[in-house]
Order: C-alpha cells, then sequence, then structure tokens
C-alpha cells in the first residue's frame, strides 16, 4: 500500500512543485506515495471564506483561526484516521534522518503548512499536534518545509532508491558526513583522485573513506562528531 502525505494548505497550487519531478516524482507515479492537498480556504468563514483574524494582545500580522483549521483537520482526519498530525513550524522538534525514519514506518503523514504569524495556539494543544522544525531560519509558509520533510521521507520508501547500499553509506545514516567523491577524467585543472581509490583494493578503500567521513565530521560538524561512540583504543 502507498505511503501517504496529506498537506493541510492555504496553497495547494504548490503542490507536487518540486515532488513530482526525479525520484520522487517518478515514485509518486509508480504509486510508492500518494500527496492529497486539503485546501484550507475551503473551510473558512462567511463570504470571504476568512482564515485568519489579528492577533489578541495587539501586534503585527494575522493568526490562523483555530475554528477554521479544525473543521480542515477534521476533515482531513476522517480520510487518514491514523497518521501523525505535524505542523511545521520554527518552533518545532528538529526534522532529523531518524524521524523520517519513524515517519516512513507508519502508514503516512498529516501535514499542516501554515501562513502569516502563525496559528491560533489552541488548535495545537486541542488537535494534538506534534510540531517540526526543518532549520534554524524562519520561510514564509510551511509548504516549503512540509515538501522537505515529504522528500526525505519518500527517499527512504522501499524501492525508491535503486543502488544497493546508495543509502546506508550517506550522510546521517551512520551518523557521519559523507566521505568525498570523485569520477573521471583521473585529472582535472591538475588535481588528482586519491591513489587508493585507483587501487582496486577494497579493503583499504573502505578504510580510506571511513577515515575522511571521521576527518570531515570532525571539522565540519563538531556537534555530530561528539555524539558518536567513542572509538576503542587501539
Ligand atoms: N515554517 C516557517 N519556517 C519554518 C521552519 N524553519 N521549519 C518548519 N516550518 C517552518
Amino acid at each position: 500500500p502507498p505511503w501517504r502525505a496529506t498537506v493541510l494548505t492555504l496553497f495547494p497550487e504548490m503542490f507536487p512543485g518540486p515532488l513530482g519531478i526525479s525520484l520522487s516524482g517518478q515514485a509518486l507515479e509508480a504509486g510508492v506515495w500518494s500527496l492529497t492537498t486539503v485546501p484550507i480556504r475551503e473551510f473558512g468563514l462567511g463570504r470571504h471564506r476568512a482564515v485568519d483574524d489579528t492577533p489578541a494582545g495587539g501586534g503585527a500580522g494575522m493568526v490562523m483561526r483555530a475554528d477554521v483549521l479544525a473543521a480542515a483537520i477534521d476533515h482531513a482526519r476522517g480520510a487518514e484516521p491514523d497518521a501523525p498530525l505535524i505542523y511545521l513550524s520554527p518552533r518545532g522538534e528538529p526534522l532529523t534522518q531518524a524521524l523520517a525514519r519513524e515517519l516512513i514506518a507508519g502508514p503516512g503523514v498529516l501535514l499542516l503548512a501554515g501562513r502569516f504569524e502563525g496559528v491560533d495556539e489552541r488548535v495545537l494543544a486541542a488537535r494534538q499536534i506534534r510540531e517540526v522544525s526543518i532549520g534554524d531560519y524562519v520561510l514564509s509558509g510551511g509548504e516549503l518545509a512540509a515538501m522537505v520533510l515529504i522528500d526525505a521521507c519518500v527517499r527512504l520508501l522501499p524501492g525508491v532508491i535503486g543502488a544497493e547500499g546508495s543509502l546506508s553509506e550517506e550522510s546521517f545514516e551512520g551518523g557521519l558526513l559523507e566521505y568525498p567523491q570523485y569520477t573521471k577524467p583521473r585529472e582535472w585543472e591538475g588535481r588528482t583522485i586519491p591513489d587508493v581509490l585507483l587501487s582496486g583494493d577494497h579493503k583499504k578503500i573502505a578504510e580510506w573513506r571511513h577515515a575522511e567521513a571521521e576527518r570531515v565530521t570532525a571539522e565540519r560538524r563538531p556537534d555530530l562528531a561528539a555524539r558518536l561512540p567513542r572509538r576503542r583504543p587501539t
């Protein structure tokens, strides 16, 4: 059965967008996963289908209404009762490779993409919504963040990535950043490919790659390096 992504959004025309091409697009066409959008505007109030209002206590911008969002959520829940409900927000828990793995183990995801200054806090509590952030910066809406989360999940679904082993070697899957890659030509602008990679000695190559992955991780991401299991003393 396909893994199901449902996105509640004011801008359904943004989807599938980049998810409709290349790896994720082919998997979508092949029925490995499905994408449904729920247009929040359809649950808006009055002649103008209002979805937002001014912030209680004053201040800049607008806030998405709890009653409108709850109606859209309850509608989506009818078709998707068991998927986790996630609000994309910079205040959320960080999106990690481990979280993507956790999410593909279930039936799919129900994603709420916000706009304006955010959503009424009461709907988050009343509908037990999990909050997820894709990084420490602010986007103009949750849609791009929802696409990032979906892409990180879809590429992990069985059958989406062809080459055996290409997932197990990549960044984060072993807690390390990736080792450097090279391809032909052997010499380019006076720069050569490390000799060991051309040696044909697969054990040596694996050792070199692991050492390089550790070096790059320690240099660029000391935070990740600190969380690696201690190397056994030799
Ligand atoms: N919406 C706006 N900024 C975001 C972020 N950094 N992560 C998730 N959702 C967002």
